[in-house]
């Protein structure tokens, strides 16, 4: 595991984008796992700044993003549908786009229709995660196994509680979500890992105690072979 310290959450965006920049420029085609939550805004912010500037060019990429609540319409604003939209889809042009449909009437299919897709797409070259406080990637919660293809999981309270600083007033959040597997999270060939902020300190130092943890799904990541976790200082705990 390569880990990577940052001065602030701006730094720890930049390094992770010039991880993004590398890989395009070396595969202008890659297909890239995207994921949701406050942490990658900066850095999806930086990719619409440097897509503009002409530095990054997103237009033959076709994007997979990690999970998606359920049952939830896309136009919900609370909807990772949403959220893509409004940080990055709306703003830089990608060759395909795809989000595991939350409004699907059989999740099952869906899931399986979503894992052919990015099968038939070769897999992920590169995926972008962030990690839950409990230690959750992509909607992976605390469990005793973990399926590989993409499933339909149960949210934990604490989960709900915390993404629910984003609601409004009167909104509420499915208490279900759908989400890539541990098997695909893995197999993509090169994982980047973004940690930002005091409320991941507790996580991070978890992670770094260098230990598989079967309920935290975060920390099966140190066996990939090639994984750059890139953090500030205050997640890193300095
Ligand atoms: C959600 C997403 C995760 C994300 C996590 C952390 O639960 N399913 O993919 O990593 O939130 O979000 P934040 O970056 O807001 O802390």
């Amino acid at each position: 595991m390569k880990k990577i310290v940052c001065d602030n959450y701006e730094e720890a965006c930049q390094a992770a984008a010039d991880i993004f920049a590398a890989q395009l420029e070396k595969k202008p085609e890659s297909v890239l796992g995207l994921a949701t939550g406050s942490t990658p805004i900066g850095l999806y912010e930086e990719f619409v700044s440097r897509n503009e500037k002409g530095q990054m060019d997103f237009s033959q990429v076709r994007a997979f993003n990690l999970d998606e609540y359920y049952p939830i319409k896309a136009n919900n604003p609370q909807s990772y549908h949403a959220f893509m939209e409004e940080h990055l889809f709306s703003k830089v042009k990608f060759a395909s786009t795809r989000i595991l449909n939350g409004e699907s009437p059989d999740p099952g299919i869906e899931c399986a229709r979503f894992d052919a897709e990015l099968d038939a797409a070769g897999g992920l070259d590169l995926l972008l995660l962030g990690i839950g406080q409990n230690g959750h990637v992509g909607f992976n919660e605390p469990a005793d196994s973990y399926p590989l293809g993409s499933y339909l999981v149960h949210l934990t309270e604490d989960t709900i509680t915390v993404n629910s600083r984003f609601c409004e007033d009167g909104e509420n959040l499915p208490a279900s979500a759908i989400t890539m597997g541990m098997g695909q999270i893995f197999s993509a060939k090169k994982i980047l890992l973004l940690i930002t902020g005091e409320s991941k300190a507790k996580i991070a130092k978890k992670l770094f105690e260098g230990k598989v943890f079967t309920d935290v799904s975060a920390s099966f990541l140190l066996l990939h072979p090639d994984i750059t976790v890139v953090l500030d200082k205050a997640a890193y705990g300095d």
